[in-house]
């Protein structure tokens, strides 16, 4: 049995005070649902306290958006990966479409990162997705199966389990289209194969894959219904606590 995972992507929202009464509202919402692992993933700023927030919940665990392809030195405004571990992280977003199209982050500092995450026990959730028109133009497999290919195939089974994929299409990221469930499971289960092939199917049955795209509160269950989506990457819908609530609720 996979894990049920919920990641909330913050992005560049809110302020401490507002990440501090945001997360003591979902977790006081959340009750007793503790089979759904909950991830935060807040500005870096926050993780030291809400990693303080969240300690005597275990269902809940703190992420970072991003680190630096080295690992420390002269980078002046970077955060290195043992930084982020060091302040109570768990979780590393490595390769949001943001970072790759804003950032010009290449798959080659990408692969650095990952390395980074995994020799300080950060869980990388590696984000992968086609633009519109490789959907249009049918390229979406060839698409994705680069993006893991080129960043993740190095890696020993040993370290590959340990990953999070999320499979994030770029036109749906907060643009209110999703993919349907049936756009969702195919991809889901073309990743799965894809790491089957490599690694064997062991290996590819452990994989957590998520999906991210205009997630919400109401298409979530029928996505996490689908038989290869283990839960959700989640942006907007992840800055108002009711909405989040009822996600974690949809499994
Ligand atoms: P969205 O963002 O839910 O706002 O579409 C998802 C993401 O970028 O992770």
């Amino acid at each position: 049995m996979r894990k049920k995972i919920v990641a909330a992507n913050w992005k560049m929202n809110k302020t401490l005070q507002e990440a501090q009464a945001l997360v003591k509202t979902i977790l006081s919402g959340s009750g007793s649902n503790n089979e759904v692992t909950k991830i935060i993933i807040p500005p870096a700023l926050f993780i030291t306290e809400l990693a303080r927030l969240t300690k005597e919940n275990p269902s809940f665990s703190i992420g970072a958006q991003n680190c630096y392809y080295a690992e420390s030195g002269a980078f002046t405004g970077e955060l290195s990966a043992s930084a982020i571990a060091s302040c109570g992280a768990k979780y590393l977003i490595i390769g949001h479409s943001e970072r790759r199209q804003y950032f010009n982050e290449t798959a080659d500092q990408l692969k650095l990162k990952i390395n980074l995450a995994l020799k300080h026990k950060l869980i990388p959730i590696y984000c992968v997705g086609e633009k519109l028109n490789e959907r249009q133009t049918n390229h979406y497999f060839t698409a994705v199966k680069n993006q893991i290919q080129e960043v993740l195939f190095h890696l020993p089974a040993t370290d590959i389990e340990k990953i999070i994929i999320a499979y994030e299409p770029i036109w749906a990221i907060g643009t209110s289209l999703t993919a349907t469930p049936e756009q969702a499971q195919e991809m889901h289960s073309f990743i799965r194969f894809a790491i089957m092939e490599n690694y064997g199917a062991d290996v590819s049955k452990k994989i957590n894959i998520l999906y991210g795209g205009s997630c919400n509160a109401k298409n979530a269950k029928e996505l996490f219904a689908c038989a290869d989506v283990d839960g959700g990457l989640i942006g907007g819908a992840s800055l108002v606590a009711d909405e989040f609530l009822q996600i974690i609720n949809s499994f």
